[in-house]
């Protein structure tokens, strides 16, 4: 298990990190309808198109890193993450995400799904703790290569660069990753958690769950008593 973690990403390497991306998180069927058709052509390049607009590639602000086996040069794992001076949640617009490739039978429920994320931003706004902030998006790790300590190299990754910048870390967890201490045991703590499915409006969708975890400083600091409503 050679893992080397790069930030060095190159162009051809999306092909693989749309791969990861799509595979790791097939069981969230908000995120799957985003991509019809995954790998298959003609959807593929679409996708692949799609994929590095989500992560924001060519924003300046920015990191992303990605693990590779050491010996055959593949990649298994990779993560963006945003880096904020400030806390972006006070203040940010509401999104109004529209999402024209996606089924037409499924459309308005996984819209409802990600615009819904509005009332997270919220519970953020609510902690009104101060900036820096590095918001880490995206992580995941090809089904293949899971359980080999890849998402934890991703992890240190993360931390390293919020605590060279003296930010918080912030992350919208899957319950799969809360459940396996991938973050508490790099010293995050749960926030927030958030089931986007509207039953009554939708029924028999399953939208996302999310947990919201931060790391660094919530505790000590004025913040910690309101992170602390949040947990429940
Ligand atoms: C969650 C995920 C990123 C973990 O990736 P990974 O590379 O397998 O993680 P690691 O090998 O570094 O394991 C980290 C810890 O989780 C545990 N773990 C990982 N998969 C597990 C599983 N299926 N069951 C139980 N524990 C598991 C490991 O044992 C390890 O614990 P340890 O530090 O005590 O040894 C991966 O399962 C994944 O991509 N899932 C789908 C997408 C997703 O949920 N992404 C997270 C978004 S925040």
């Amino acid at each position: 298990m050679p893992f080397i973690i790069s930030e060095n990403i190159a162009d051809e390497d999306f092909e693989s990190l749309f791969a990861i991306q799509y595979k790791a998180f097939s069981n969230q069927p908000a995120l799957k309808a985003c991509y019809p058709g995954g790998h298959d052509e003609p959807a593929h390049s679409a996708n692949v198109a799609r994929f590095i607009k989500v992560l924001g590639w060519k924003d300046s602000n920015v990191a992303a890193a990605k693990v590779v086996d050491e010996e055959t040069g593949e990649i298994c794992a990779f993560a963006t993450m945003r880096v904020y001076d400030e806390n972006p949640f006070p203040g940010a617009k509401d999104s109004e995400i529209h999402l024209p490739q996606v089924d037409a039978g499924i459309r308005r429920a996984v819209e409802w799904t990600f615009n819904t994320k509005n009332n997270r931003r919220r519970g953020f706004e609510a902690l009104q703790l101060p900036g820096p902030y590095c918001l880490l998006q995206v992580l995941g790790t090809d089904p293949a290569r899971q359980r080999q300590g890849a998402a934890t190299l991703l992890v240190e990754w993360a931390v390293r660069i919020s605590d060279e910048k003296g930010a918080r870390t912030v992350v919208e967890a899957s319950r799969d990753a809360e459940k396996y201490g991938l973050y508490a045991k790099q010293g995050f703590r749960t926030v927030d958690t958030h089931l986007y499915v509207d039953e009554e409006r939708f029924p028999g969708f399953d939208g996302m769950h999310v947990v919201t975890m931060v790391r660094g400083a919530v505790e000590n600091s004025a913040a910690g008593n309101v992170a602390l409503r949040f947990l429940g």
